[in-house]
């Protein structure tokens, strides 16, 4: 894995957005919700490439060579569970990246705490690859890469992070592919747990990086590139200013009890079993790049 391009999401956690007034009828800070999407997001940009099916329930991001589109949530959250079904582009989407991810920030704040789910897209045939980061107070670089065990682009997939103060787990259905561990220091450099995040979810040309390293460019002839979203739900702590109204170590709400702060045995072997088969890229495995590895590696 030679080239390591900065995440274009810095670019996406820049992009213009208007928050509309929050509505106040929503619960002060712990909510379990399915979200509808006029009363829940804002479209960050491009709002004729985003399109809902008739019903609503479905939700369409649209690239072609003039722009993609994303939307976000009006709310932050500190700590839960957040999930969305999502189903890629299929057919040839190589240089197409459909991203899914958590950020403290809407500006390009240098300070961000950002978490990330990336889908790069592939010529047809080949199969896609997830990206997951985690951002701490600006600093990434935490890559891994996993292949899936089924075709994406087939059928709704449900995609999650459950975030407590004793780890962040990234799931793909029900397994865990990714364990991100807190050792409780405080402050630490690397463990996101002071600022709430809002939820994205976008899609964009990153030809210049994405598919084999930005050797396989996008084929526009193929556009317009369509990923689909349903059930977004969010069961979190909603932020609500001034702090520390998330201040969940309480352990009152299912996230932040002791059954969320380790796997279960069940998960574990899931686990197991990604790590053995599924691995393509493990940043606390590449000492070419990290000559000493990031302290999180050890834990
Ligand atoms: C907000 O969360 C805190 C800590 O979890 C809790 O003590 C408080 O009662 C909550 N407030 C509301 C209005 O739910
Ligand atoms: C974008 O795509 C449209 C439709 O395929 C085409 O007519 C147009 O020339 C393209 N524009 C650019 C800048 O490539
Ligand atoms: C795309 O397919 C090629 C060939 O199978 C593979 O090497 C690569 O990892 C795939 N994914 C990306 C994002 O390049
Ligand atoms: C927060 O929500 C969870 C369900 O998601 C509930 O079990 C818990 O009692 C709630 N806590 C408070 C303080 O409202």
């Amino acid at each position: 894995m030679g080239m390591w391009v900065p995440s274009l999401l810095v670019l996406l956690c820049s992009a213009a957005s208007l928050i509309s007034a929050m509505s106040s009828a929503a619960p002060a800070n712990n909510t379990s919700s399915s979200f509808s999407f006029k009363d829940n997001f804002d479209i960050m940009w491009a709002e004729d490439h985003f399109k809902t099916s008739p019903d609503g329930q479905t939700w369409y991001l649209y690239l072609d060579n003039t722009t993609g589109c994303g939307f976000q949530t009006r709310q932050r959250y500190r700590f839960g569970w957040f999930s969305m079904k999502l189903k890629l582009v299929g057919g040839d989407s190589a240089g197409v990246v459909t991203a899914y991810y958590m950020c403290s920030d809407l500006g390009a704040a240098p300070e961000r705490d950002e978490l990330d789910f990336e889908f790069l897209g592939n010529r047809t045939g080949q199969p896609y690859t997830i990206q997951t980061n985690v951002y701490k107070n600006g600093v990434g670089g935490r890559e891994m890469r996993h292949t899936l065990w089924f075709d994406p682009t087939a059928d709704f997939h449900t995609y999650s992070i459950l975030w407590n103060n004793h780890h962040i787990v990234f799931f793909v259905d029900k397994v865990p592919i990714r364990v991100y561990k807190n050792n409780g220091r405080k402050p630490n450099d690397y463990f996101p747990d002071e600022k709430p995040m809002y939820m994205f979810s976008s899609i964009w040309n990153a030809d210049d990086w994405a598919t084999r390293g930005g050797l396989e460019k996008t084929d526009w002839k193929s556009a317009p590139f369509v990923s689909s979203y349903r059930d977004f739900h969010a069961d979190g702590c909603q932020w609500k200013d001034p702090y520390p109204a998330c201040a969940s170590t309480t352990g009152d709400s299912w996230w932040d009890q002791n059954e969320a702060w380790s796997l279960a045995d069940a998960q574990q072997e899931d686990f197991s079993w990604v790590g053995e088969n599924l691995v393509i890229y493990d940043y606390c495995k590449d000492s070419e790049r990290y000559p000493k590895l990031p302290e999180e590696c050890s834990l």
